[in-house]
């Protein structure tokens, strides 16, 4: 990149905002309680609430970088992340915008006053709404980026038009049928997984491809979970502790193998929502407990703790982890891409065709060193077993059982339409 481009950019802001000085993660003088703050929580009131944490990575120097936060339900967290790259002609693309924390944005104003500013905030899904909730608020703080969404967005229980959900009219468009037709052409390819039906609305998500650092940014479709906890997790271990328990009145010490132990528990719920190896013991039992806990404050949701791990929950993790391996969510196998087989085998094929040797999700571990080769074999759920192919380890059955209950269930009811064979 030209140097003049670099700083006119850097300097012609257009964003209504004063440039603000550089600051290091690592950064502690700031007012934290502004600095973390997320208003609009109640929208879609996911933990950590109004305070969101954002720690920034740069994955490839002066081109690629993560921003990560956390999100989660009763303790259970996990990163949620943007992408930002930087583009060949000055300027930013952001992928999945996170929410835009005072934190967030000076992180972000940081590399547009080395970079330029940013000019695109793609929204790469119709149906993740721990996405689409950030759009919005993100778009209005960069006035001069163009936003490009998913096609076949909705909304419900009302279908609105986009400028009601927060998205500014004028500069918001569906992204372009043919990839050539992008104003980022030159650097990016693309492909739509969907629009699959699930009958109150579509699944839909865009991977990209960035050909200069050759990287798959996704959304949904694909993670890798890690055994230890990723960074953002540990900014504050407390939920990890919590989960590290056997018991309500366990006095658990922050240790790196607790905070372990905690985060491979949460990974187990977070995918599995009721993994084989747990069970919930009688309400009674739970509440006498609870008198005995040291602890009885609403942060330790008052002693309540309504978990037993059994013998063997390790080995159940294990097999979700699969030593890292690229992998469709359960819940993505059973309710949703099962729905549409042949359509997801055929964006796999066509995302299998960019020579990208590193993939940045939005949740759990990034960034992945993976190929074409590790990406279409994670999609192998969706075919007939063949002789001689590469065997893939199914996903243990007890641990799969809820998740097929709401399939036969919301099937049966039409909630969602049946699945359909493997192919
Ligand atoms: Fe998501």
């Amino acid at each position: 990149m030209d140097d003049s481009t670099l700083n006119e950019s850097g300097t012609d802001r257009q964003l209504g905002r004063s440039p603000t000085p550089p600051l290091d993660n690592s950064d502690q003088s700031s007012d934290q309680s502004t600095d973390w703050r997320w208003p609009f929580w109640p929208i879609v009131p996911l933990y950590p609430y109004g305070n969101r944490r954002t720690l920034r990575t740069e994955v490839v120097k002066d081109t690629l970088w993560t921003f990560d936060q956390i999100q989660g339900i009763f303790y259970v967290t996990v990163p949620i992340r943007m992408t930002v790259v930087r583009l060949a002609a000055g300027g930013l693309l952001v992928y999945a915008p996170i929410a835009p924390t005072r934190e967030c944005l000076r992180r972000l104003q940081e590399l547009e006053a080395q970079y330029g500013e940013v000019k695109y905030i793609i929204l790469p899904t119709v149906s993740g709404i721990e996405h689409k909730v950030f759009v919005g608020p993100f778009a209005r703080q960069f006035r001069a980026a163009q936003v490009c969404v998913a096609p076949h967005q909705w909304s419900f229980p009302l279908n609105l038009p986009l400028s009601w959900l927060g998205l500014p009219p004028g500069r918001t468009h569906p992204l372009p049928d043919d990839p050539q037709d992008a104003p980022f052409a030159d650097e990016f390819d693309y492909a739509v997984l969907g629009p699959i039906n699930l009958g109150v609305g579509p699944f839909e998500e865009v991977a990209f491809f960035h050909r200069r650092s050759r990287t798959l940014l996704i959304t949904d479709s694909i993670v890798s979970i890690p055994a230890e906890p990723p960074p953002v997790v540990q900014l504050d271990p407390f939920p990890l502790l919590f989960h590290a328990r056997d018991r309500a009145t366990d006095a658990i010490e922050d240790t790196p193998a607790n905070r372990r132990k905690g985060w491979q528990r949460m990974a187990l719920f977070a995918f599995y929502f009721s993994p084989g190896a747990l069970e919930v013991p009688p309400w009674g039992e739970v509440l006498r407990e609870a008198q005995k806990v040291g602890d009885r404050t609403r942060r330790n949701y008052f002693g309540l703790y309504p978990f037993r791990w059994k013998p063997g929950w390790q080995e159940s993790f294990a097999a979700l982890r699969g030593e890292g391996r690229l992998l469709v969510a359960p819940i993505l196998q059973t309710l949703i891409l099962n729905r549409a087989p042949q359509e997801t085998l055929d964006w796999a094929a066509k995302v299998a065709s960019w020579d990208f040797h590193r993939i940045l999700p939005c949740h759990l571990d990034a960034p992945l060193a993976a190929d074409s080769r590790q990406f279409r074999r994670a999609f192998a759920f969706l075919e007939k077993p063949v002789s001689g192919s590469e065997a893939i380890a199914p996903l243990p059955d007890a641990d799969l059982e809820l998740l097929k209950r709401l399939d036969g269930g919301f099937s049966r009811i039409k909630i969602l339409p049946a699945s359909k064979e493997r192919i």
